[in-house]
């Protein structure tokens, strides 16, 4: 049988990490590559014991199916976490539950995206939401970054650009705080432009804030969501990076116009999320485990953190730039620009390690110099020992592009 896909099947294709996850088990791998939490972060007798609360106490309902949009109880409890934690004012009825933020993501473009219609991103952005995107036929356009993240200049020269071509964005995704890939935090003085520039132009903004709770320095940062008093911002969070990713629980916080079509989305696409899950999350949220366990975690990948600049400094000469996060995940490597790092990857895993090579992060006109490391996942050892291969790997590579 010969199968004729749709052109929206033929947008689809297999991420660089998703393929990367081979190379793990291959023995002396060290992975910078994944976007993985520390195993030892995952609060495993809480869940134990949550799970069994639960069911004792509620078994035959949550074990049954559940309103679309999400379990109610988790619903209020995420919502005065969200005052807490992000001064974000909202009910539980303007919250969405979803299979982890990813599938928020999808949905937004769903709803928002004509297929063929554009959207502005960071360049480089989340490599999730670009195929998120790219499988509802969105295009994209990136906005340059710095250290203080997106640059908002070029960001109103964009708009301009697109405005002028009858191509107006849907809306502007951004990650403000730690961003993935590139570490980076968006500063307060570029969060008040972009929210003045998304109000000018009456462009909603996508704010997704995966990484908010894992600062390991600085000052926290109001989230754009707080700061927006004309309903121009959905903001997306996840327990992924708090609680564990294997629960897949995710949520929205939105206009309750961008709600109700979310929901109707959700009923065509899965009925209802999990609600053995959003129970559990929602029981961790109610006995305050969040803020019992983070400190412990953020201690770790603070160190983990600190373990890879240091190695960077150790390793790599004035040839490369790195980012220095003040939290999350991720550091952006930037290498002599006549190093390309996807032809380098093949040379990376011969020596065990592996990274993301940054070509698969921008949306559009990409460079081929940059990649992503990860630095929550491996230990410190591994660390130290993962970024000497590569200074070696890319030593080499230097001298073979002389
Ligand atoms: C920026 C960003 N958004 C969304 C997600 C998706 O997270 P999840 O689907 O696990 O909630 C991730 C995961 O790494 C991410 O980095």
């Amino acid at each position: 049988m010969q199968y004729k896909f749709s052109s929206l099947a033929q947008n689809l294709k297999a991420s660089e990490i998703r393929e990367l996850l081979k190379y793990k088990n291959i023995p002396g791998m060290i992975s910078l590559g994944g976007g993985m939490p520390h195993p030892s972060s995952f609060p495993v007798s809480d869940i134990m014991e949550i799970t069994d609360d639960l069911l004792k106490r509620e078994g035959r309902e949550i074990l049954q199916y559940g309103t679309t949009e999400g379990y109610e109880m988790l619903r209020v409890e995420l919502s005065k976490f969200l005052k807490d934690t992000e001064n974000i004012d909202c009910t539980k009825d303007d919250i969405v539950l979803s299979a982890g933020s990813q599938q928020a993501l999808y949905a937004i473009s769903k709803i928002m995206v004509t297929p063929g219609e554009e959207v502005i991103t960071e360049s480089p952005t989340y490599i999730g939401t670009i195929t998120a995107f790219l499988a509802n036929g969105t295009v994209m356009r990136g906005v340059q970054m710095d250290e203080e993240g997106l640059i908002t200049e070029l960001l109103e020269e964009k708009i301009k650009n697109m405005l002028s071509k009858g191509k107006p964005p849907k809306f502007i995704y951004v990650i403000p705080t730690f961003q993935n890939p590139s570490g980076r935090t968006l500063s307060l003085e570029r969060r008040k432009h972009l929210l003045e520039i998304a109000s000018r132009y009456q462009i909603p903004i996508i704010e997704d804030n995966p990484y908010g709770e894992l600062r390991y320095s600085g000052q926290k940062l109001p989230s754009l969501k707080s700061m927006d008093t004309s309903g121009l911002v959905t903001y997306m969070g996840t327990f992924s990076k708090i609680l564990t990713p294997g629960l897949r629980v995710g949520f929205t916080v939105a206009p309750r116009e961008v709600v109700s079509k979310m929901n109707l989305l959700k009923q065509a696409t899965n009925l209802a999320t999990n609600t053995l899950a959003e129970a559990i999350a929602g029981e961790y949220l109610k006995r305050g485990l969040v803020k019992k366990n983070m400190p412990r975690v953020v201690q770790m990948y603070r160190e983990k953190r600190d373990t890879m600049l240091a190695a960077l400094s150790e390793n790599f000469g004035e040839d490369a730039t790195w980012s220095h996060p003040d939290g999350g995940m991720f550091l952006w490597l930037q290498l002599d620009s006549r190093i390309n790092t996807t032809k380098m990857l093949p040379r990376a895993l011969e020596n065990k390690v592996a990274y993301v090579s940054g070509y698969s992060f921008y949306p559009d006109n990409p460079e081929y110099n940059t990649m992503r490391l990860n630095f929550t996942y491996a230990d410190n050892d591994q660390i130290v020992t993962a970024i000497e291969r590569l200074s070696k790997v890319v030593g080499q590579e230097a001298m073979m592009a002389k």
